[in-house]
């Protein structure tokens, strides 16, 4: 049993657990083109709980948001190498967004990766997702690549990153 990291109205933002996951899977499933393997949802939730996040409305879970950690080069000093942190997927029902669990999500998750001393965090979008694009500028992401060809069916992604102050 986690904690409730916030609250939007009925709606929890808490940490996933482990029999949180097939639920999670099944909300991806609905809502995006990019799956991935039960052992990978296994591997993030086990090497970053601290950003791997569920929304819950009344006792079912309606969105997530999972991230995990990588060393490279930053998207904002040159030549600069970071711990960055990288949202992997996030995700809301349909009938359960505009209600701000979306940008809740978002938000626990960089306080989750500025726990692990992050020094940034990145993710890639499809050009065409306004929603998430608008998203993801509110909440300070900036455009700093396009990536053509990114997804599997040919279309472009915008690379988007925020950084982080101590
Ligand atoms: N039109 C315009 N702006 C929008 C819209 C929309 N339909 N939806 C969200 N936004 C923007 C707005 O700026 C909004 O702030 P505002 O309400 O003050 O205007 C802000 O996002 C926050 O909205 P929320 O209500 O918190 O977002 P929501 O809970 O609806 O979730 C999400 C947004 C996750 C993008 C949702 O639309 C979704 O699940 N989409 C399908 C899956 C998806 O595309 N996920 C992102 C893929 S990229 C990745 O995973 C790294
Ligand atoms: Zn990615």
């Amino acid at each position: 049993m986690q904690v409730a990291l916030r609250e939007i109205g009925n709606c929890i933002i808490r940490r996933c657990d482990l029999s949180d996951l097939i639920s999670t899977m099944e909300i991806n499933l609905k809502t995006l083109p990019e799956h991935y393997s039960d052992y990978f949802y296994e591997s993030l939730l086990a090497e970053l709980p601290e950003a791997f996040l569920v929304a819950e409305v009344d006792g079912k879970l309606v969105g997530y948001i999972m991230c995990k950690i990588e060393y490279g080069f930053s998207n904002f000093k040159k030549l600069g190498f970071v711990k960055k942190g990288h949202v992997v997927s996030v995700a809301v029902l349909p009938e359960h967004r505009r209600k701000g669990i979306g940008e809740g999500l978002v938000q626990e998750s960089i306080a989750g990766v500025k726990m692990k001393k992050c020094d940034e965090l990145y993710l890639e979008v499809r050009c065409s997702n306004t929603e998430a694009v608008k998203l993801y500028e509110k909440l300070g992401f900036v455009i700093k690549q396009r990536l053509k060809a990114y997804y599997r069916d040919g279309e472009d992604a915008y690379l988007m990153a925020v950084e982080f102050a101590y």
